[in-house]
Formats: C-alpha cells, structure tokens, sequence
C-alpha cells in the first residue's frame, strides 16, 4: 500500500482516500461500484415492494443479528457491498409513487450529491474555523428564507435570520428555551428561583416536541397547556383566551402561544394571524411549527395558506419534508436572530473567534453538527422556487383528487377538511358496529399494501380512533395512483363489507 505512515498489515487498501491521492483507483472503483448500486436500487424503486412483507422482516431480523458482529479481521469491501446489496431492498421504500403513508419522501438528487460530498469533507458547523465555507453559507441562506416567511419585514432595525438544527424536535425546544430565557431572564439563572409556573399553550394535536421541549426545560410536560381544537383540527381561539385567563389566575406565567402550520396527522394549520394578535396582545413570544406547511410558502398559488406567519418570533421549517431534502435537515428562523446573542449563547473559548461570523456551535444545542446547508443550498439553486411552486401545485391538485374520492363514498369519513396535502380518512361503513372499525381500517392498511399496485396509507391514532393518513408528496404519484387506491378500496369494501 501506498503512504499510510503506520504499521497497516490489518488495514484494507481503501480504508481512507490517501490525501496524496496513492489509493485513487481502489477507491475510484469502489465508488463507482457504490454509484452503481445506489442508481440501480433507485431506478427500480418503483418496482420494488414499499415496505419488508412479513417474512421479510423475518430474514432481515436473522441477517442484523448475524452482522451485528464486530469482525477481527477486515472484511473486503466487496464483500460488504454485495451484502448491504442484498438488503437494501427491505428499506422504507419512500420513493414508490405509492408510499403515501408519512412525510417521507424521494429525496432531491442534489441532497444525494451533497451529502456525498459533506461527508468526504467532514467539516463541522460547530465554528467557522471547522466549516469555513458552510458557516458562512448557513447564515446568509437563513437570511433568505426567514425573508421568505415574511420575518423581516415589521422592523428593519433588527435583522430576521436563523440556524440549522438536526429535526423539528430541537427547533422547537431551541425556539421555546430562546422564549423561555427572554422571558424569565433565565440563561444564567435558570427558573428554579421562580414562584410562578411557567407555561405556554399549544394546539391538542401538536407534535409531541412539544411536551418534550417543556419536560427538558425543567418545566414539566403539563406545562405544554393543550388548547382544543374544531373540527378541522385547528385551534380554539376561545379556548386560547379561556386558558390564558385561567393560567394566569391560577398563579402560572404564560411566556408563548405555538401554532402549528401542517399538523402531522391531518396537515391542519392554525388560524395564525388570529394567535398572533392574542400574542402580542398579551406580550407573548409567538412561535409557528411549520416544520411541515412551511413549503407552501415557495407557492405563489397558496401561500396565502399562511398569512400571518410573518408575524411569528419564531418559526421551525423542516425542508426534509416538503423541500424533499435528504435527512436531517431543518431551520429555526427568527423575526430577530439577535435574540439568539443574548438569550441562547454560551460561548466557546476553545474556538477560533471571527468578527463578522458566528461560531455556530455557540448558538445551538447541538455542538458538532453535520453541514446540511450545502444540500439545502444546492436543492434550492438547482430546482429554483419556480420547480418547488410546480410540485407543490401538482401536490394540491392530487390531494382534492383524492379529497373527492373520498367524500363520494358513503363508508368514507373525513378526520377533517384537508388543508394542505394530506387526508386524513377511515372506512366507517353503517352495517358495521362503530367500535368494529379500528379493526376493518388495519384490515384495509394492509390490503392495499398487498395489492396488484400496492400503496401504503399510514395508521394514526386521532381522535382515540385509527385513521387512513393519506401524504399526497411524492412527485411522481399520479392520478392513477389514486384511481387504483380507490378501485382497490373498493373491492376490499365489496369482499368485508356486505
Ligand atoms: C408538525 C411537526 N413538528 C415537528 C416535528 C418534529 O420533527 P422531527 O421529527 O424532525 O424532530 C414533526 C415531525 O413529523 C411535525 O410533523
């Protein structure tokens, strides 16, 4: 072998790119091989089955238990390609134009490209000296699409920005500690001091961050005050001001209202503008979680499906969903990034210090972080907000396809009217008995799994009843995905449903 300064009998040849470039043509083939293999799972993806059927869940159990072994001895690397090879098929098969069960989807081919890139260079966002390229990149694209959301507009002194974190889950608990910490003065204090309760409010049906965020801050899961919502799974704007009133009486502190933009069982979004004036009204941070809904803001066509979220503090957007960015991949935007300076940092002396950039480390939960940003750049740069208003558009149309094959059966339920590009529905046939049909829908989940052009609806428990989620997001389902969905439908009700 070529440099390797070290005793390296037990090393494979390709077990590092030899920065003076002795091994390029071992590891050339082995990346092209790798290519190889990555196109041709991806290229059949439509062929292959969505999810392992039982028995190959089986056999994929007995070959994670056999390889689970950490080996002596190197194993070739042909070796372990042809053996990932022969399981790769049993992977969530998120880029079937039938998989419309979760907000997973084909992921864009620049995010495929960069993470390939991202990871041979191994940078780390956690300085500017460690990524002096992507620390650079991240805060300018944040700039961008905190301004997209409409962020910097009320006031020109402050500057609209934000960060990347790793998952809406840590956006939200970031977003709410930021709120926390302005409200109580609490970065170096903490609030244990406190005589009163903080609390913040946030819809019934929110994603359990929440209550994740509040029970790591140290104020408890039942600090999360749950707000009902209509039928449409949004807030209650009269149960908001009941709650607030209560709280307050009751000798808690309220310090955030959180609406949500694209819930995750029924994509509901909150009545924004109306949370937003009980907010300010009442001098309280105003956080959105659009880690899902906020893509509709690239649709010139419905982004007026959120007005009002320019008037957010805070607002978490995860484009690993509907920007279809490889995961993880998500943002936490502020109408005034400076709070992050003055709320959230603890600097970090080891550091190589810059004046003009942050060491972004020092501004997130997390310290070393993957450089995401250049997959979301290059998505951006190479679809453009015209190819992202497209998919959105051909999303939407899909989903009132789907939303009138359902409302055009009786034995059909809606969860709520769909808003964005989910449908949230069950088989809720009369001649059955109503507490048989949990049952009959995992019936039917797994006869449209199984069908001749299978599909694959997710089972979410809403509402203490099983549903059908339907997630109209992957590119290239049609309408004929929808019309087999249905046609096979159908047929289970004529075979169960006499
Ligand atoms: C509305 C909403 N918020 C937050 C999250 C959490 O995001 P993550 O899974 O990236 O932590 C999700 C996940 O589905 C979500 O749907």
């Amino acid at each position: 072998m070529g440099a390797l300064p070290l005793d390296n009998s037990h090393l494979p040849l390709s077990a590092f790119i030899d920065p003076a470039g002795h091994n390029r043509f071992e590891v050339e083939a082995l990346l092209h091989q790798t290519v190889a293999l990555l196109v041709e799972e991806m290229t059949r993806a439509s062929a292959r089955s969505l999810l392992p059927d039982p028995m190959g869940a089986q056999q994929l159990s007995q070959w994670a238990q056999q390889w689970a072994k950490i080996p002596e001895q190197s194993v070739a690397a042909d070796v372990l390609l042809d053996v990932v090879r022969s399981q790769l098929h049993h992977s969530m098969n998120a880029a079937h134009p039938g998989y419309i069960g979760h907000m997973d989807s084909i992921p864009t081919t620049m995010s495929i490209i960069a993470d390939l890139l991202v990871a041979a260079l191994n940078n780390n966002m956690l300085s500017v000296e460690m990524s002096p390229v992507f620390s650079r990149l991240e805060p300018l694209v944040m700039q961008q699409l905190a301004a997209h959301f409409g962020l910097d507009l009320a006031d020109r002194d402050v500057m609209a920005g934000g960060v990347m974190v790793s998952g809406g889950s840590l956006a939200n608990l970031q977003a709410l500690t930021v709120a926390r910490n302005m409200a109580f003065d609490a970065l170096a204090t903490g609030i244990v001091k406190l005589s009163q309760q903080p609390v913040f409010f946030v819809s019934e049906v929110a994603h359990t961050s929440m209550q994740k965020a509040a029970m790591v801050m140290g104020l408890g899961a039942q600090a999360a005050i749950a707000l009902r919502t209509n039928t449409n799974a949004q807030v209650d704007i009269h149960d908001l001001k009941v709650k607030l009133s209560q709280a307050e009486q009751s000798g808690q502190k309220p310090f955030a209202i959180v609406a949500t933009a694209g819930t995750t069982v029924t994509g509901s979004i909150d009545p924004l503008a109306e949370m937003a004036d009980v907010a300010q009204a009442n001098n309280l941070w105003f956080h959105v979680d659009a880690a899902y809904g906020g893509a509709l803001i690239f649709s010139p066509a419905h982004r007026h499906l959120l007005a009002g979220i320019d008037r957010a503090d805070s607002v978490t957007f995860n484009p690993q969903k509907w920007l279809y960015i490889t995961k993880t991949c998500a943002t936490l935007l502020f109408k005034n990034v400076d709070v992050l300076q003055r709320h959230f940092r603890i600097s970090a002396p080891y550091m190589g210090d810059d004046s003009q950039w942050s060491n972004l480390g020092e501004l997130t939960l997390q310290g070393t972080r993957h450089p995401d940003i250049l997959k979301l750049w290059l998505s951006l740069q190479h679809l453009g907000q015209a190819g992202y208003a497209d998919i959105i558009t051909h999303n939407i149309a899909l989903t009132a396809q789907f939303t009138e094959a359902v409302r055009s059966r009786p034995y059909l339920q809606l969860a709520s009217e769909p808003q964005t590009n989910l449908v949230c529905f069950r088989l809720a046939p009369k001649q059955i008995a109503a507490e048989a049909w949990d049952h009959l829908n995992e019936q039917l989940q797994q006869y449209l799994l199984a069908a001749k052009s299978p599909v694959f609806l997710s089972l979410p428990t809403y509402r203490h009843q099983r549903w059908l989620k339907a997630v109209l997001l992957n590119p290239y389902s049609c309408t004929t995905t929808i019309e087999h969905l249905f046609e096979q439908l159908d047929a289970f009700v004529q075979e169960h449903v006499s």
